[in-house]
């Protein structure tokens, strides 16, 4: 007979009745490959009525957390609820009971990260969240232990299945972007707020966390460069097609020797990059270390079974005293290791987009690309749609070569002011 295992459950949503449908229907070949028996023993939530999709067990839902916090039988309390209140509360309150935590919040360890890693580590206990980052995608446990022997040099993902699917559809489909959104949210992709998967927070609270574990660097989210989705409008998606990229939402982590350049925004991939063919919900992510070289990880980045199956996997880790290597490597957190300086966002340096609007006339051209000179940006390509009518606005595409970010917004700005241009321009980062 195997050892047995009790897990109480917080937060009965979407991947909780994922993560129940897995403890509850598998036991048997869980306990055969792992040589423990783990049981579903409490599931806690506000509403123990509704349908969930799968069966279970008289008498282990509840809405009172003390059945779990209470029961010293139960040794690995699952938070799902996400968010940052209650959640933060819950997560203290099962370690002060004495039990192992395992997580999907990326919001809470973001911002309370130091905090909780702290008090588990005070208690001898772990915290284990595989499925904060990536969704099913094994990559915190991989940074973590199999790349150990690596110096990281850089990540490059997709980070954000909802922004993913939106964007990747608006490509394929010609969907509009509320549509898009509209059917990510249907499939349970995204937040309770989407407003945090557009305007690229989740994304980057989930770089930060891969930084933390990756460079050994405490990183606040808040202070790397963010840039949503929502400025991205379909006809950049069809003018970058034209000129050979997919626009992605990418998160990229790079050391340097002036520090760390950490940032997220839509950015134009090269259609022949691998990031350019992660369609729907997946997400992505290349890590760089310096023995290894690039390993690239792909995966569904969000949705019930993915998160559902990292969660379990973690679970499964804590029961077997394996996630105690992943908490270690996060001592960083706790402030034992010296910060890595974050690099200004208007010093880092990349290859732009530039969608302007302007009155289709003679010295238009010459003048634009005379302030682009001046701020020493050397343009690499540009592309203006041929129409008939010759007094009307028009669209005018220019492809930078590499810039900073700061020479390039001094640049847009006095552009913005011409009489001639129209609009907000639009400006996106080129990878490559
Ligand atoms: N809302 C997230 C996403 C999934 O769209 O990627 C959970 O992290």
């Amino acid at each position: 007979m195997s050892e047995l295992v009790k897990v109480g459950l917080i937060g009965f949503g979407t991947i909780g009745a994922g993560v129940a449908k897995i403890l509850l229907n598998k036991t048997d070949r869980l306990a055969a490959s792992i040589g423990r028996r783990i049981e579903l023993a409490r599931i806690c939530d506000k509403d123990i009525s509704s349908d969930r999709g799968v069966d279970i067990p008289a008498g282990v839902l509840t809405n009172d957390l003390n059945d779990i916090l209470n029961d010293p039988e139960i040794t690995i309390g699952i938070e799902l609820i996400g968010g940052l209140e209650p959640a933060r509360t819950f997560v203290l309150a099962l370690l002060d009971a004495g039990k192992d935590v395992v997580t999907a919040n990326k919001a809470l360890l973001a911002n309370h990260g130091p905090e909780l890693f702290e008090h588990a580590r005070k208690l001898g206990r772990t915290i284990a969240f595989e499925a904060a980052v990536g969704g099913g995608i094994p990559v915190i446990s991989s940074i973590a232990t199999s790349l150990q022997a690596n110096e990281i040099e850089s990540i490059l993902a997709i980070l954000n299945g909802t922004s993913n699917f939106i964007l990747s559809r608006m490509e394929q489909t010609g969907a509009n972007y509320h549509d898009a959104l509209r059917e990510a949210q249907q499939k349970g992709y995204a937040e309770a707020n989407p407003a945090m998967d557009v305007d690229g927070t989740d994304a980057v609270q989930k770089l930060s966390i891969l930084s933390q574990l990756a460079f050994a660097a405490h990183v606040n989210w808040k202070s790397v460069s963010r840039v949503g989705i929502d400025c991205v409008d379909a006809i950049d998606i069809r003018f970058a097609r034209e000129l050979a990229y997919s626009i992605r939402l990418i998160a990229s982590a790079k050391r340097t020797q002036d520090g760390l350049e950490l940032k997220v925004s839509p950015t134009l991939v090269p259609c022949s990059s691998p990031l350019a063919k992660v369609d729907d919900a997946f997400n992505a992510i290349q890590v760089v270390g310096d023995f290894v070289g690039p390993v690239f990880y792909q995966g569904w980045g969000a949705g019930q079974k993915p998160t559902a199956s990292a969660v379990v996997s973690d679970v499964i880790d804590t029961a077997l005293g394996r996630t105690a290597i992943t908490s270690a490597s996060l001592r960083m957190w706790s402030g034992d290791r010296p910060a890595l300086a974050v690099r200004d966002a208007g010093e880092m340096v990349s290859k732009a987009y530039l969608r302007l609007i302007v009155d289709d006339k003679k010295g238009v051209m010459s003048v634009i690309s005379g302030i682009l000179g001046e701020f020493d940006i050397s343009i690499s390509s540009m592309l203006q749609p041929e129409k008939e009518a010759v007094d009307e606005p028009t669209y005018m595409i220019i492809m930078t070569h590499a810039t900073s970010q700061r020479r390039l917004q001094e640049a847009v700005a006095r552009i913005r002011g011409l009489d001639f241009v129209y609009g907000e321009p639009v400006c996106l980062a080129v990878q490559g």
